[in-house]
């Protein structure tokens, strides 16, 4: 279970006459993610999509606010006042403040994190790439856990496998395609088993067509993993709707300035689903509608 509270972002930025000003990127976002969901959030650029996943991620401290993950904190927000910066100091003499998740027991490979550029290491070739996220995992790991070397690379080759790209194992990532990289992104996400995977407009930079192959390569795996019984949960950052209403449990749409949760859509149609159904396209522009609105600030009758 993820559970954001009243999350809340706001970045200093000095303006051009040099005046310092604030811009809420995340604001008042509250959720509440049972297991195993698949959610999107959906939304023009600029509305704090990305921001909201870093700060679910634990990359990015919010301003305001709590999230919690199974019950355990991620980050906490950093300090604002004087009294509460003497306060945190105090608490986190000894680290960096923005490493005080460090100290939390939260086990840190429950959450993978797939990028829109494909962040796989370049010097790397595909195996050793999610070999190395193994590793990561393994060297956690104590005594009879640990896995030897050949498990770490059959377990490498079973999610390259799965992925549909252990044909191309020992290429380097400038040899694959975007398709075949951003599977090798998502089989290193998935080789480490984890809870949830968080993920920023994964299929935005490939075409139309690889897209929608990886779109069912991603339901089909989240269909089959299991960790503990559960299927992984999956939150998505994207601005494609018909994606959005084809793999989602819930839909939450974004509105920018300030990025705030616009609307709540559930998705119920029933998997496997059709991109086109007449269910999913009644879905897909009632969320149109809403976008049509916010632009024009008037409703469209024409849709
Ligand atoms: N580090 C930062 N400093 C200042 N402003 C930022 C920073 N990161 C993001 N922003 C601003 O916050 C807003 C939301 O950004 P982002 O979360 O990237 O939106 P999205 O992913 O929905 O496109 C944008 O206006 C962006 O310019
Ligand atoms: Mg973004």
């Amino acid at each position: 279970m993820i559970e954001a509270k009243s999350v809340s972002k706001f970045f200093p930025v000095v303006n051009d006459k040099g005046i310092a000003e604030g811009l809420t990127a995340v604001l008042n976002v509250s959720i509440r993610i049972p297991d195993g969901r698949i959610v999107s959030l959906l939304g023009p650029s600029g509305c704090g999509k990305s921001t909201f996943l870093e700060i679910l991620a634990g990359l990015q401290a919010p301003t305001d606010g709590t999230i919690h993950i199974d019950g355990r904190l991620v980050l906490e927000p950093l300090p604002a006042t004087r009294r509460e910066q003497i306060a945190y100091r105090r608490r986190y003499r000894f680290i960096s403040p923005l490493a005080n998740g460090v100290f939390r027991d939260r086990p840190k490979h429950d959450i993978a994190m797939i990028f829109q550029d494909y962040a796989v290491f370049p010097w790397m070739t595909a195996l050793q790439n999610v070999v190395f996220a193994l590793n990561l995992r393994n060297a956690e790991r104590r005594g009879a856990e640990k896995l030897k070397k050949r498990q770490v690379e059959e377990k490498a080759l079973y999610y390259l496998q799965k992925t549909g790209i252990a044909a191309s194992a020992h290429k380097y990532p400038s040899q694959l395609s975007g398709g075949m990289r951003q599977r090798l992104a998502l089989a290193r996400a998935i080789s480490v088993e984890p809870k949830i995977i968080l993920m920023d407009e994964p299929f935005a930079a490939v075409d139309a067509l690889t897209r929608e192959k990886l779109q069912d390569e991603l339901l089909r795996l989240w269909e089959q993993t299991e960790s503990g019984g559960i299927p992984i949960t999956i939150i998505m950052v994207t601005h494609d709707v018909q994606e959005a209403v084809y793999l989602s449990d819930e839909v939450i749409v974004f509105s920018p300035s300030p990025g705030t949760i616009r609307n709540r859509i559930p998705v119920t149609v029933k998997r496997p689903r059709a991109r086109t159904d007449a269910e999913s396209l009644e879905i897909q522009d009632r969320i149109l509608a809403m976008f049509q609105y916010d632009i024009n600030q008037e409703a469209d009758y024409s849709i």
